[in-house]
């Protein structure tokens, strides 16, 4: 395709993002049980910055043992995870990409197995086998995941704090930019959803309070980043669920992180329980995100079923999004973005590559 506006550099805060078409966030559930990236990191997020990402999002980042999904998550609040990632984000700068990470905490979708051992996300890891108790809300279970302990405010304010220490750890592993993790079910959506948050104190209830927690994490989070780097938060526009979040709310939540800092809203949507899928539709949230990046007034990325190349043309002809955000399709595909871009190829494939072309 033409290289258009795929190839227009965005500038957030200091940072400069060579193109539109970035990787979105896959736990690889290949780290050991210290949480440190592997050589699996190394060549994965590797192989997708000279794939031509322009930014490369490292997956879910868990910012203590407890906020893990599975004993394999990467972490990053122990000196030796901060030297691990700071391999890892020098690797994936040195290769032409911008280099971020995204903070997680589970919730009560934690201490589950690997994707592909037994029934993976929906299959426990029990205490006694090397798990934990997940923290969440409220005791309510996800799927057939163990029942999570309902949070004390002691646990929020640790929330808070972890979120904390891990943004600062992720400044100083070199990553130029950091995405709360605020969808797909863990907690801050968690807490954002009357599914799954039927607190009675002042986090439960209406929206103002269930949204206080994420809203702090935003705040903590960006206070706490140096001025130049961008804050992304991943926010669900919908709940595809009876009783979960309306796109009006979510409207509302992206007007309060744009007045926080916040940068960008990478949208996606569902999620939250195991027997509601979002439904299987190309560029589900694109309309979604343009509401957003109109209610918000900040820049926005859609996620999910993107990566069709004729979408993408409509996309960047006619869309008001600043960036697409493509899993998938890279997952089978390092060099998907380069593919994609058509035009001269000679002109952005690396020269080591041009006698294949
Ligand atoms: C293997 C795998 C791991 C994933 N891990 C994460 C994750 O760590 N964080 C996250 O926000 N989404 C995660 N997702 C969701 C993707 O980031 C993306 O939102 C989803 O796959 C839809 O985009 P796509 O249609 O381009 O694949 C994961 C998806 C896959 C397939």
């Amino acid at each position: 395709m033409d290289r258009g506006r795929f190839a227009e550099p965005l500038k957030l805060r200091g940072v400069e993002i060579a193109n539109r078409v970035w990787m979105s966030p896959m736990c690889q559930y290949s780290a050991g049980q210290d949480g440190v990236p592997t050589n699996w990191h190394r060549v994965h997020y590797g192989s997708r910055a000279v794939g031509g990402a322009g930014m490369i999002m490292v997956e879910s980042t868990a910012v203590g043992p407890r906020h893990r999904t599975t004993p394999n998550d990467l972490g990053i609040w122990s000196a030796e995870q901060v030297a691990g990632h700071r391999m890892l984000a020098a690797q994936i700068k040195e290769l032409g990409s911008v280099a971020a990470v995204q903070l997680n905490s589970a919730g009560r979708k934690s201490s589950h197995r690997q994707p592909w051992v037994q029934s993976g996300q929906n299959s426990a890891v029990p205490v006694q086998g090397g798990g934990w108790l997940p923290l969440a809300p409220s005791a309510r279970a996800f799927g057939k995941l163990t029942t999570p302990v309902e949070m004390t405010a002691a646990d929020i304010d640790g929330v808070v704090s972890a979120f904390v220490a891990a943004t600062v750890n992720a400044h100083h592993a070199g990553y130029d930019v950091v995405e709360i993790h605020a969808a797909h079910g863990y907690m801050l959506h968690q807490f954002l959803s009357p599914v799954s948050n039927a607190r009675q104190d002042e986090h439960g209830g209406p929206l103002e309070s269930r949204m206080r927690l994420p809203l702090r994490v935003a705040k903590a989070v960006r206070e706490a980043f140096p001025p130049e780097k961008p804050v992304f938060v991943r926010m669900t526009a919908t709940g595809w669920i009876e009783g979960g979040i309306s796109l009006d709310e979510a409207k509302v939540f992206a007007q309060r992180l744009g007045r926080l800092g916040i940068d960008l809203l990478d949208v996606t949507s569902g999620a939250l329980a195991a027997d509601a899928p979002p439904p299987n539709r190309k560029g589900l949230n694109l309309d979604f995100a343009e509401s957003l990046k109109e209610a918000a007034g900040i820049a926005v990325a859609p996620v999910g079923q993107m990566a069709d190349p004729d979408l993408l043309r409509t996309v960047f002809e006619t869309s008001s999004v600043d960036a697409v955000i493509v899993g998938r399709a890279l997952l089978l595909d390092p060099y998907y973005a380069l593919r994609l871009a058509g035009g001269r190829p000679k002109e952005y494939w690396p020269s080591q590559y041009h006698r294949a072309l």
